[in-house]
C-alpha cells in the first residue's frame, strides 16, 4: 500500500483545495433562499464522483433534494460497499459570530491543528468527510487497488431530517443492494486517540405553542388576572425535569435499555478529562442527569433540551405588554429502545395534559428517527479496527455518540445491513456553530485510513 502514502502526498493540495471549492457554495438545506445552491452542489458533487472514477453517476429526484448516486462494480461476485454522506449543511446563523465568511473557506492554524483547520460550513459536517471518501475512492481507483464494488448515496436533507430518503431506499433496494454501510459523519476522541462510533442517539423533535388571550395585553390593565403564556410555557417547560434531572413525562423511560455495570465500567476507560472539558466550554460545572457520568449523560441516556423560545417583546427598551402567544422548540434525543413516534405521543399527551386552565396548548411534531448501536463482532468492524491500527498504531475505542444521523436506522431495516461510523471530526471542530472547521490532517488521515478499510473488508469477507 506504498502507493497510497506516495498518491496521497502527491496530490494532498489538489485535495485540500477541490474541498475549499465545495464549502464555497452555501448548500443550506432548511432555508429555501439557497435552494439553487444545493442543486449546484448535487451536480458538483457528481462531477467529482465521475472525476475519481465512477462509471455512472445519477442526481435522483426526490420531493425535496436530490440525492447524488454513483457506483462502480467491479465483479459482482466482491463484496460491495455502500457509502452514505450528505452534501447539505446547517444554516451559518449567527453570521457575526464567525471570524471569517462561513462560504469563503480559509486554512488557519489552531492549538489542536497546529498543521491547519479549513474554516467553513459544512467543513467537518459533513462535505469534508465526505470527501475524504471520494478522494480515497479517487486514490484506490487511480493506483489500481479497489479491492471490491463501491456505491456512492450522498443526500442533500440530512440536515432537515433526511424526510425523502426513507422513500428512495425503499424503492431502491436492489440498486443500493451491499454487504456493509460506511458513513464519516461522525467523530472521533483525539487525534492521538482515534475511536469508532458504535451508537447514536435517536432523535424526536417538536414544537409547541401556548395562547392565552386573543391579542397581546396590556400588562397593568390586564396583569395578573389572565394567563401569561410566557409565564405558563416557561413553568410547564421546567415541570419536564425533577430535582435529580430525570424527565418526568410518564413512561418516557419505560424501553430505555440500561446497560451493565460492566458495559458501563468499558465506557468509563475511555479517556476523559473533566477539567479539559469545562474548560474547552467554559463553564464551572456540568450539569445531568443524577447517577451518571459526563459521557454517559451524552450518549445512552436520552435528553429533552429547549432549542429555542420566544414570544413577547424583545425589541429595545421596555413594552409592558402579556403576550398572546409563546413558543418553544423542543429536542428529545433517544437511545436504544425507545420509539421515536411513541415518545412524540407520549410528549404530547403529557405536555397537553399539564397545561392549565386559561391557555390552550398546541404540540407540532416535526422529524425525529431511531437510535443505532452497531455490534462489534462483524467484519465491517473488524476491517476498521484494522485500518486505524495500520494509519494510527493503535487499536480504535468504540464510542457511543451522543449525535442522530436517523438514515442509519432505517437503512438495516429496509438493506439488511450494518453502518460502520468511521468519523474523523472532533467535538471542537463546532459543528453546527459558528466557525466550524476541520483539520487539514484529520482529513488527510481520513483520506489515508478508508482505502485500508476496504482492503480489510475484502480480505475478512472471503
Ligand atoms: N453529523 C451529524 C450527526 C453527528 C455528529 C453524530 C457528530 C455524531 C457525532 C448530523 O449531520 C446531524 O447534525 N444530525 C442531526 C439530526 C438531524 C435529524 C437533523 C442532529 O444530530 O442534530
Ligand atoms: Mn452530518
Ligand atoms: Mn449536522
Amino acid at each position: 500500500m506504498q502507493q497510497v502514502t506516495d498518491y496521497l502526498n502527491k496530490n494532498k493540495d489538489r485535495f485540500i483545495n477541490e474541498l475549499i471549492e465545495l464549502l464555497k457554495i452555501p448548500s443550506v438545506s432548511a432555508d429555501p433562499a439557497f435552494s439553487q445552491d444545493v442543486l449546484n452542489t448535487a451536480e458538483a458533487v457528481k462531477t467529482a464522483l465521475l472525476e475519481a472514477g465512477c462509471d455512472t453517476v445519477e442526481i435522483c429526484e426526490t420531493k425535496g433534494y436530490p440525492i447524488v448516486y454513483g457506483e462502480k462494480i467491479i465483479d459482482p461476485s466482491l463484496p460491495t460497499v455502500l457509502v452514505y454522506g450528505h452534501y447539505d449543511v446547517q444554516p451559518a446563523d449567527p453570521i457575526d459570530l464567525w471570524d471569517s465568511p462561513p462560504f469563503e473557506p480559509v486554512i488557519k492554524n489552531t492549538e489542536i491543528h497546529p498543521e491547519g483547520a479549513i474554516f467553513a460550513r459544512g467543513a467537518c459536517d459533513d462535505k469534508g468527510q465526505m470527501y475524504m471518501h471520494v478522494k480515497a475512492f479517487e486514490l484506490m481507483i487511480k493506483t489500481n487497488q479497489l479491492p471490491c464494488n463501491v456505491k456512492f448515496m450522498i443526500e442533500g436533507e440530512e440536515e432537515v431530517g433526511s424526510e425523502n430518503l426513507g422513500e428512495f431506499v425503499a424503492n431502491n433496494r436492489e440498486k443500493l443492494a451491499n454487504d456493509i454501510i460506511l458513513i464519516s459523519d461522525t467523530g472521533m476522541i483525539a487525534k492521538d486517540v482515534p475511536s469508532i462510533t458504535t451508537g447514536l442517539r435517536g432523535l424526536s423533535y417538536v414544537e409547541v405553542e401556548v395562547t392565552g388571550p386573543n391579542r397581546d395585553l396590556h400588562s397593568g390593565l390586564y396583569g395578573g388576572a389572565v394567563a401569561n403564556p410566557i409565564n405558563v410555557l416557561t413553568k410547564m417547560i421546567a415541570s419536564l425535569h425533577d430535582e435529580n434531572n430525570h424527565i418526568t413525562i410518564p413512561g418516557f423511560y419505560d424501553k430505555v435499555e440500561e446497560l451493565s455495570q460492566e458495559e458501563r465500567a468499558a465506557m468509563a476507560k475511555a479517556p476523559f478529562n473533566l477539567e479539559n472539558y469545562k474548560k474547552a466550554l467554559d463553564i464551572n460545572d456540568v450539569y445531568g442527569e443524577k447517577g451518571y457520568t459526563t459521557n454517559e449523560r451524552n450518549s445512552i441516556r436520552p435528553t429533552l433540551d429547549v432549542n429555542g423560545i420566544w414570544g413577547g417583546y424583545i425589541g429595545a427598551g421596555a413594552k409592558t405588554v402579556i403576550a398572546s402567544k409563546a413558543y418553544a422548540k423542543i429536542s428529545m434525543r433517544l437511545v436504544p429502545h425507545q420509539e421515536w413516534e411513541e415518545i412524540t405521543q407520549l410528549f404530547k399527551t403529557h405536555f397537553e395534559s399539564i397545561a392549565p386552565a386559561g391557555v390552550t396548548v398546541v404540540v407540532k411534531p416535526h422529524h425525529g428517527g431511531q437510535g443505532y448501536v452497531t455490534p462489534i463482532d462483524n467484519n465491517g468492524y473488524k476491517a476498521a479496527e484494522k485500518a486505524y491500527q495500520t494509519t494510527f498504531g493503535k487499536t480504535p475505542i468504540p464510542q457511543r455518540s451522543g449525535g442522530s444521523i436517523p438514515i442509519v436506522a432505517l437503512f438495516e431495516k429496509e438493506l439488511q445491513s450494518k453502518t460502520i461510523l468511521m468519523g474523523f471530526g472532533l467535538d471542537s471542530d463546532a459543528i453546527h456553530s459558528p466557525n466550524e472547521h476541520f483539520g487539514v490532517w484529520n482529513y488527510l488521515k481520513g483520506i489515508e485510513t478508508i482505502p485500508y478499510f476496504y482492503q480489510h473488508f475484502t480480505e475478512l469477507s472471503k
